[in-house]
Order: structure tokens, then sequence, then C-alpha cells
């Protein structure tokens, strides 16, 4: 891995980003194929999900398909309207779809971005091993595919993953308890710890949970922390959907048993934000205690950030979607005009915000995929100015609490 730092102006590309720095992992890669012809299409997708929109096509355009799995998650209409919006800038039409968090309901909606002749695939999927069939068609039909945020597995259709770096999510998480408790100068002291991961079918959800865990095993060992109902598997604490409500009764459950008679909850490792808004809600209903109950998130979305304000929700990991969104545009650019991108596409590209090019660490099954991977930042009540107001992403209300740009 090569590091290097390149000065360069603000991109004026999304909202005012901070520094600037590229990492470049350089190695070898295996994209898979990539047709540069491509034709028009016009129509959005018929087999419609939540939403599908699109835009007229320019003369001789080319057609980018955007397959999203839900809008009830908030992140996902961040990330399908930025991509949206600044494909359609560079002249490109675009198809959106949602999927409702139905599996089927994506493949269909793949498949009827493929019967639309669109040029290149961005999928963020549901299931990472649902969509093995479905891509053979677009590979089929030399339709190059990015696989956006969340690895699709099982098939050698995936050109290239862009993402942040997952396990770092994890282990910021981690860190963050280990060095707010200062676990390593605990002495006799102990703290009780509950995890919460996140969806078994999303191929990310493993990586956060080992992330975080990794850093407080060896205290979990030493009986610093303890974890009271002995969950300690992401099978065990796994939920399905990344679903609130799934998080929230879970928790109920745990409180229910092993916390009504008195014992102190200290620590609540929550993997992203959708989760922790379930668990900061059992809290609120169902444990006993008057301590705050240290949780943590990731995201950065408008209600967990509320809680970070008032104190509810301690940290969250901030990913900021709009960077994912100008690597995952500039990538699928080079690669419509037929290129086969590697580091050097960081090196030309003169982002606002460090990236590493990583032909590792991400194997779906066929093969290591070529990554675009991003670096995530803690966010606390202490630095939301500084990291998402200060930067543009946010803008405080009246009350002071966070909107998002
Ligand atoms: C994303 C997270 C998100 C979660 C639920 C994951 O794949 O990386 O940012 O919180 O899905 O939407």
């Amino acid at each position: 891995m090569k590091k290097r730092l390149i000065s360069l102006a603000l991109s004026a590309a999304l909202v005012g980003t901070m520094l600037t720095g590229c990492t470049g992992n350089e190695g070898g890669q295996n994209p898979a194929p990539v047709d540069n012809g491509g034709a028009e299409a016009t129509q959005a997708p018929d087999a419609g999900g939540e939403t599908a929109t699109s835009a007229p096509v320019a003369e001789g355009g080319k057609t980018i398909g955007i397959a999203m799995p839900t809008q009830s998650l908030e992140r996902w209409n961040r990330d399908g309207s930025y991509l949206k919006e600044k494909f359609e800038e560079k002249g490109y039409t675009v198809q959106l779809t949602y999927s409702d968090n139905k599996i089927d309901q994506q493949v269909k909606d793949i498949e009827g971005l493929i019967a639309d002749n669109v040029d290149l695939l961005v999928i963020a999927a549901i299931d990472g091993e649902s969509l093995t069939q479905v891509l053979g068609d677009a590979k089929s039909n030399n339709i190059p595919v990015i696989s956006y945020d969340r690895l699709i597995m099982g098939t050698d259709a995936i050109s290239y993953y862009v993402s942040f770096d997952n396990y770092t999510v994890g282990k910021l998480q981690g860190q963050f308890v280990e060095s707010s408790l200062d676990l390593a100068n605990a002495g006799d002291k102990t703290y009780n710890i509950e995890f919460t991961a996140g969806d078994p079918a999303d191929n990310n959800a493993g990586f956060f949970f080992n992330g975080a865990y990794d850093v407080l095993k060896p205290y979990i060992d030493k009986g610093t922390l303890v974890v009271p109902s002995g969950q300690t598997t992401f099978e065990k604490v796994a939920t399905a959907q990344w679903d609130t409500a799934n998080a929230m009764e879970r928790m109920q459950n745990i409180l229910g048993s092993y916390y009504s008679d008195g014992t102190q909850l200290d620590v609540a490792l929550c993997s992203n934000d959708s989760t922790a808004l379930g668990v900061t809600q059992a809290i609120g209903t169902d444990y006993a205690g008057s301590n705050t109950v240290l949780i943590t998130g990731q995201d950065g979305d408008v209600a967990n950030l509320a809680n970070i304000v008032d104190g509810k929700q301690t940290m969250t990991v901030y990913k900021a979607v709009a960077n994912e969104a100008v690597a995952t545009i500039d990538l699928g650019v080079a690669i419509l005009n037929g290129e086969t991108p590697d580091a050097s596409l960081i090196d030309n590209a003169g982002w606002s915000f460090d990236c590493a090019y990583d032909t590792s660490s991400y194997d779906n099954g066929t093969g290591v995929i070529p990554s675009y991977l991003l670096v995530p930042t803690v966010v606390t009540k202490d630095n939301i100015q500084k990291e998402l107001v200060d930067t543009g992403y946010y803008t405080l209300d009246s009350n002071g609490y966070p909107q998002a740009n």
C-alpha cells in the first residue's frame, strides 16, 4: 500500500468536504469485462419497487441503472438521490429503483433495468447472495456492474466494489468503547455490555461486528467486559433487515431477562443507527437503571444525530455517502469510457476525501473484487459542528438538531 497526499482545491462536485488525501493500494485487479457500446433507454423499470424515476435521454447518451435496497432506511435515500443527481449532471440518463427490502423485487427491478439496456448497473444489494442469476444476464449483455456499499457475493459479473472500510467502521466503535471506559486501565472494575449487529444477508454486517468485537474480545476474555445475556456471536446478535423494531424487541427481551433485577447496562454496541434507534427506544421504556448507557451507531441518520445532541446516543460512525457517490460516478464514467480503472483513478481524480484502492480484502467467492474504500469518521456531540456542519453535510435547525443538506 502506498500513501500519498494530493493538494487541490476543494471539490466543487458536491457539498464542501474537508481535507485532501488519497491512499492507493496498488496491486493486480481482475475486473469483469466492460462493454463500451451501450444502448439508450428511456423508461423507468416497469416492475417498480417503492419508486422508479427516469430523466429524458440525451442524444447519444448512456443510461445508468441504479438499484437501491429500500427507502425505509434513511441512508439509501441519500445515496440514491446523490447518485442520480450527479450522474445526470454529467449528461447520463438514470433509472433509479428501490425494492422495499424485498429480495424478489430487487431481482425484478434489475431484470427491468437489463431489459431496458442500461449501460452500467450500480447495485446496493438487499441480499448479497441472491443476485447470481440476474447478474449472469447482465454479464451476458455486457453490462458492467459496480457493487455499491455492500459486496454482492457469488457472481463474477461484478467489475468493482465501492464502499467504506467496513471492518474499520466496527473497529472505530470498539475503540470508542475501549477509550471512553478506559478499559486498558480498568483494574478490577467491570462493565456490562450488549451487542446488536446488522442483517446477516448484508455482507457488510459481519465486517462491522467483527471490527468491534475484535477490539473488545480481550476485555471480555479478561472479565473487564461482561455480557449478561451471553449473546456474543454474530448469529445471536444479528438484526434481520437492520430493522429498528426488531432491534428494539430484542433489546426489550434482554432487558427483561437479564437487567430487571437492577443489573446495570453500561454499553449497547450497535452496528448502525437504525438498530441503535431501536435499542435506545428499548432502553427508554424498559430499562430500570438511571445511568446513561453508552450507545454506538453508524451513518449519521437525522433521528440518531438528534439523540446524540440530546445525550441519548453517544456516537455514530459517519460515512459521507456524497463522497461514496462521487467515487462511484468517477469510476462509472471511466468504465463507460472504456478504461480499466485501478489505483490511478484515485491519483487522477483529485478527490477531496481519503480513499484506498484495495485488491485483497473483498473476495466474493469468485475471486477478489477490486475495491475503492473510503474512510469513516467518528462523530460525537462534541464534534458534530466540525465534522458535519462545517463540512457542509448538515445544517443545524433552530433547535440545534442537524438536518442533512
Ligand atoms: C450500510 C450501512 C447501513 C446498513 C443499513 C449497510 O450495508 O453499509 O451504512 O447502516 O446497511 O442500511
